[in-house]
């Protein structure tokens, strides 16, 4: 899939707000080195930097689009252009944290296991990943796939939801924890602007459809979610509309 940074960063600080809190969920400790898995446009990742100024942080990132936002944002962090799917660090990290990337990849009985043998004994694993699958925002790029004449070429992208529940997280974790902690919030969020869901979505989930579609018919496919989204959406008196927003955290410490 294709990264467009511009796209992503049109509702910066709304995304960045998880990502913080997240942060917060951390506990002083003092890493030497940290990874940023996913990192996108470095936006998050530097303020890891910020934290742990002499710490060697380093950004794993999969869109080159993005490394390169990423390296303007955060020059003094290590960019790697990688595939978090085959990544296999040579050595352990005190701190591997993540936001808004993991659901990007599949099966997370494996995934979250190996990541957390990538964890130093005693340092921490610190994840958020949207839970807002079942909502309209997604449910309807979903039906719009299976509704259209484009269902041939997008039907394969209608996939379960990637992100399980809270308790599947500790199970999985759990033989590998000293500590666990998993919560989850809902944003409401507040955005401005002619249908933003469509434009929030297109940031990100909706990319993966329009991606694989071209021209006339790419164009008639995000007209056709749009409408849909905009309706179940709708603008308060104010003009504004107010877009509810799911998102699982977890801060695991890895045993001694
Ligand atoms: C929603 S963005 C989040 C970016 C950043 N963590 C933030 O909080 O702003 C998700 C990022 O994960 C990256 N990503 C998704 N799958 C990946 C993979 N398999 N390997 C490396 N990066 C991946 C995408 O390229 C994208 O930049």
């Amino acid at each position: 899939m294709v990264w467009n940074p511009q796209q992503y960063l049109k509702f910066a600080g709304h995304r960045l707000r998880p990502a913080l809190d997240l942060l917060a969920r951390v506990p002083d400790f003092p890493a030497d080195t940290i990874v940023d898995l996913g990192a996108g446009a470095g936006n998050v990742t530097k303020l890891l930097k910020q934290r742990w100024p002499n710490a060697k942080v380093t950004g794993i990132e999969g869109s080159a689009e993005m490394v390169a936002a990423g390296r303007k944002a955060a020059p003094d962090v290590e960019w790697q252009h990688a595939d978090l799917a085959s990544w296999q660090p040579s050595k352990r990290y005190d701190l591997v944290y993540s936001n808004a990337a993991l659901h990007w990849l599949p099966d997370h009985a494996k995934l979250f296991p190996a990541i957390m043998k990538n964890v130093a004994p005693g340092g921490f694993l610190a994840v958020q990943m949207p839970r807002n699958f079942l909502a309209p925002s997604h449910v309807l790029i979903a039906e719009t796939a299976l509704t259209g004449p484009w269902r041939g070429k997008v039907e394969h992208l209608v996939t379960p939801p990637p992100v399980h529940e809270p308790q599947f997280y500790h199970e999985v974790l759990a033989p590998h924890a000293a500590d666990i902690d998993i919560w989850e919030s809902e944003y409401l969020q507040v955005l401005e602007g002619e249908n933003p869901v469509k434009e929030w979505t297109k940031g990100t989930w909706l990319t993966r459809y329009l991606d694989v579609l071209e021209g006339d018919e790419k164009a008639a496919f995000e007209a056709a979610y749009g409408e849909q989204v905009a309706k179940a959406y709708p603008r308060n008196a104010a003009g504004q509309t107010l877009f509810p927003f799911r998102r699982m955290f977890m801060v695991v410490q890895a045993k001694d």
